[in-house]
C-alpha cells in the first residue's frame, strides 16, 4: 500500500504498475486523499466541455457549473504541489466557443501565477509546405483550430525552469561564439510544433477521443528541471503523462473516473516496461 495515502475514497481502485499509481475515480475525491505539496510537475488535460464522447464522462456541462467545477480541482491540484513545482495545463476552446480557455485562466487567478504560455501547434503550412494533422471544420466563417493552449502556472511565478532541456540548435552558428553561450542550444520560444503520428484506426489513439502525443508531456517534465520527479494527472484518460513520466525516469500517478481508459493506461505501461526491457 502506498503509505502516501490517507483514505481511499469510497468506490475508488488503485493499480500500482512499476513506480507508478493510478486511481480509478473522481479526480476531486482522490486529489483530496492525497498528501499536500508532494508534486512536483503536473501536466493534464481536462475534459474541455465541448460535448466530446467519453465512456463515462458526460462532456456537455452549464459553463459555470464547469469553472465552478474546474477552479475546484486546481484548488486541490494546488494544494497536492510542492511550492516550486509547475502545473501545466493544456485546453482549447472551440472556434463557436473560444472563450472557454481564457474564463477558466480569469477563475484560476487566485491561485496561480501564468509563469509562461505556451502555444501548442499542431499542424502548420510554412510557405507552400505542411506539416502535422487537424480536425478539419467545415466553416465559411472559421478557420481550421490548428492549436491548443498550455498554460504554465506556479505559485509565485518564479519557479526556475530548465530551458535548454527542451532547446534547440542555433541556425546561425557563428551567435555561439559570438554571444558567449557554452552550448549549441538555444531557448526553444512558446511555440511548440507537436504533431499527432498518423493513425489509421482510433485503436492507435488508445481508443481515447483526446489523448496528447506523449512529446508534449515529456517536453513539459522536461522543462520543469527536477531529476526523478513526481508527475500528476488527475485527467489521465489514455495515461499519457505517465508514460511520460516513466519515460523521463519520474513517478506517475494518474486518476480517471472511467474503468476503460485506467485499463487502457495500465496495459500501455506495461508493454512500455516490456519493451524497455527488450531492448
Ligand atoms: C482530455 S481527456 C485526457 C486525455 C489524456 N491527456 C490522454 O492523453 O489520454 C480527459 C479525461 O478526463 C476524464 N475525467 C472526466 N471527469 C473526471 C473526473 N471527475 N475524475 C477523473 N477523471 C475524469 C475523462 O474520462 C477523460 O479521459
Amino acid at each position: 500500500m502506498d503509505q502516501s495515502i490517507k483514505r481511499l475514497p469510497a468506490r475508488t481502485l488503485r493499480y500500482g504498475v512499476g513506480r507508478h499509481t493510478l486511481y480509478r475515480g473522481d479526480c476531486l475525491k482522490v486529489l483530496r486523499s492525497l498528501p499536500e505539496g508532494q508534486i512536483d510537475v503536473v501536466v493534464t488535460s481536462p475534459p474541455y466541455n465541448l460535448g466530446l464522447n467519453y465512456g463515462t464522462y458526460q462532456d456537455q456541462r452549464d459553463e459555470g457549473d464547469y469553472l465552478d467545477w474546474m477552479l475546484a480541482c486546481a484548488t486541490e491540484v494546488r494544494r497536492t504541489m510542492a511550492p516550486d513545482a509547475s502545473f501545466f495545463l493544456n485546453i482549447t476552446g472551440s472556434s463557436s466557443r473560444p472563450w472557454l480557455p481564457f474564463e477558466l485562466m480569469v477563475r484560476l487567478r487566485g491561485l496561480f501565477q501564468l509563469q509562461n504560455h505556451i502555444t501548442w501547434v499542431k499542424s502548420i503550412s510554412v510557405g507552400e509546405d505542411s506539416l502535422g494533422h487537424f480536425k478539419p471544420i467545415r466553416s465559411d466563417r472559421f478557420l481550421h483550430r490548428n492549436h491548443e493552449h498550455i498554460f504554465h502556472l506556479t505559485q509565485t511565478g518564479n519557479v526556475a525552469i530548465k530551458r535548454l532541456a527542451v532547446g534547440v540548435p542555433y541556425k546561425d552558428k557563428s551567435n555561439i561564439a559570438r554571444r558567449n553561450h557554452q552550448q549549441d542550444l538555444r531557448c526553444r520560444g512558446d511555440t511548440w510544433f507537436i504533431p499527432y503520428s498518423t493513425v489509421q484506426a482510433r485503436a492507435q489513439k488508445f481508443n481515447h477521443p483526446a489523448s496528447f502525443p506523449v512529446m508534449l508531456p515529456r517536453m513539459c517534465i522536461r522543462l520543469h528541471g527536477k531529476a526523478a520527479p513526481t508527475v500528476l494527472d488527475p485527467f489521465m484518460g489514455s495515461g499519457t503523462s505517465l508514460i511520460a513520466a516513466e519515460e523521463e525516469g519520474g513517478r506517475g500517478i494518474g486518476i480517471d473516473v472511467d474503468a476503460a481508459y485506467v485499463s487502457v493506461a495500465r496495459n500501455r505501461l506495461l508493454s512500455s516496461f516490456r519493451s524497455s526491457q527488450a531492448a
